[in-house]
């Protein structure tokens, strides 16, 4: 049976008291709204449907950046979550199968949850994402008899007695979306908020004698951000997840709680981690890779053997074969390195290729940016690139080739060439004692007035 997404992520979020829509503040180097399209995206959904409002074109930047097959519609005025799912239902015309609801701000349902939910849709034309909440507050409360999810009833709606339920509402819930369409349309606004609830379809299934239900899920999994505070506690609460995952799957993590992964990190069995590394978007590490302590890696593959840092930078587009090693204060970026490759210290290599089992000497740098355009460095296998070179580009240094310490190279080197960019050393005898012999006089004179 096909499925389809609505995520709802028109709110304001005014307690983020911030000028990106809410939707977009990042977890683990991902804005809130690809964690949900993430989790989503499991189930294989033929549509996924956006409802975006507060910051809608932004919204939709990101979300089509993320995934260029989704549809973003607007909603306009946030008149409640019923009226939000209208605007998404137009998107879903023809499409068939079950809809399912989420939110843009609630960004770790798991996708075992989502399946769970559409496999208890067997037995209830309604099912919604229920969890037992320590602090229930202003939560929607499950009105439940027996296996039967009777209504929701808003917190604000709520009498003391369905207030003292701790069953509560995620927001997440699943129907056929053809239903979902005629039950949301029957959806009015006389409540104490004046809004359309989402949540008012449970009544009106029951109401037509169709059966509603719960799946529980662990309090984690809702977690909502509404707040900076709670963006830091989501933030908190994935990398001590994304941690223990590592471990569990063989990863070697020396101080697990200094290390920060981004949603989409990958890591091998037999990777090793030390402390202090910072892993941004895009970043895979194959088995056996070491990454040593204090490195920031962003948009980069490093290899099996290939063993990186400490302190060093690897950026979008740094690819790393099988035992390369990169050592401290190095930074990459766009640059493929072949086979056992080494670049030990300090050095900038961007927009280069670099030959199997060259060996790049320290303050090596590619002078890859003449102010407007960004030119390509081309380095063959087994050369040696001598301490300080300054590379400027473009330039093609050849296999086998070598350039002198502290060389200027703005010419192409031929294989098996050596290029010299420097002046001739000088040297003057006895230069330096003399000198020196000068300015200690010259001091011990000035001492006596
Ligand atoms: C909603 C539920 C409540 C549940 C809680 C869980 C309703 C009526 N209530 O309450 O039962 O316990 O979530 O967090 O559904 N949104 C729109 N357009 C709108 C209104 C909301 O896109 O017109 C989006 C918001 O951006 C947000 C989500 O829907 O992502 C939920 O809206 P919010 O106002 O936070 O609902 P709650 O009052 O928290
Ligand atoms: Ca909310």
């Amino acid at each position: 049976m096909s499925i389809s997404l609505i995520i709802l992520a028109a709110g304001q979020g005014t307690r983020m008291n911030s000028d990106l829509p809410k939707v977009l503040h990042k977890v683990a180097g991902a804005p809130l709204l690809v964690h949900a399209m993430t989790a989503g995206a499991a189930l294989a959904p033929e549509r996924v449907v956006i409802v975006a409002g507060h910051g809608a074109e932004e919204v939709r930047t990101a979300a089509l950046a993320h995934d260029e097959t989704v549809q973003v519609v607007l909603q306009e005025e946030q008149l409640g979550t019923a009226h939000a799912v209208a605007q998404a239902l137009p998107a879903l015309e023809g499409a068939g199968g079950d809809a399912i609801v989420l939110y843009g701000d609630t960004p770790f349902i798991r996708p075992e949850t989502l399946e769970s939910m559409i496999a208890a849709r067997q037995r209830h034309a309604v099912v919604v994402l229920g969890f037992t909440a320590r602090d229930p507050g202003r939560y929607g409360r499950l009105v439940t008899s027996g296996e039967t999810l009777e209504r929701i009833v808003e917190f604000k709606d709520a009498t003391d007695e369905e207030r003292s339920i701790t069953l509560c509402n995620s927001g997440v819930l699943c129907a056929d979306s053809a239903l979902l369409a005629e039950l949301v349309a029957a959806v009015g606004n006389d409540n104490a908020a004046g809004e359309y609830y989402l949540t008012d379809i449970v009544g009106l299934a029951r109401a037509r004698g169709l059966s509603a239900g719960v799946v529980i899920c662990d309090e984690a999994e809702t977690m909502g951000v509404n707040t900076r505070a709670q963006l830091a506690e989501a933030e908190a609460a994935f990398q001590a997840r994304a941690r223990a995952e590592a471990l569990e799957n063989g990863v070697t993590l020396t101080a697990p709680e200094t290390v920060f992964f981004a949603l989409d990190t990958v890591v091998g069995r037999d990777a090793s981690i030390g402390p202090n590394v910072i892993f941004g978007p895009g970043v895979t590490v194959e088995s056996g890779a070491e990454i040593k302590a204090f490195c920031h890696l962003e948009g980069c593959h490093i290899s099996r053997g290939a063993s990186v840092g400490p302190f060093a930078r690897l950026r979008p587009g740094a690819e790393l074969a099988e035992d390369v090693h990169v050592g401290n204060f190095v930074e990459i970026k766009n640059s493929i390195l072949d086979e056992g490759v080494k670049v030990g210290h300090l050095t900038y290599l961007g927009d280069a290729q670099v030959g199997k089992e060259t060996n790049i000497g320290a303050g090596t740098i590619t002078c890859n940016y003449d102010g407007v355009f960004k030119h390509r460095t081309e380095i063959g296998a087994h050369a040696f690139i001598g301490s300080d070179t300054m590379l400027v580009a473009p330039v093609k240094i050849g296999a086998g080739a070598m350039t002198a310490s502290g060389s200027v190279i703005t010419a192409d080197v031929p294989d098996d060439a050596l290029a010299l960019g420097r002046s001739q050393q000088v040297v003057k005898a006895g230069f330096a004692k003399k000198f020196f012999d000068r300015l200690k006089a010259a001091k011990a004179a000035k001492g006596k007035n």
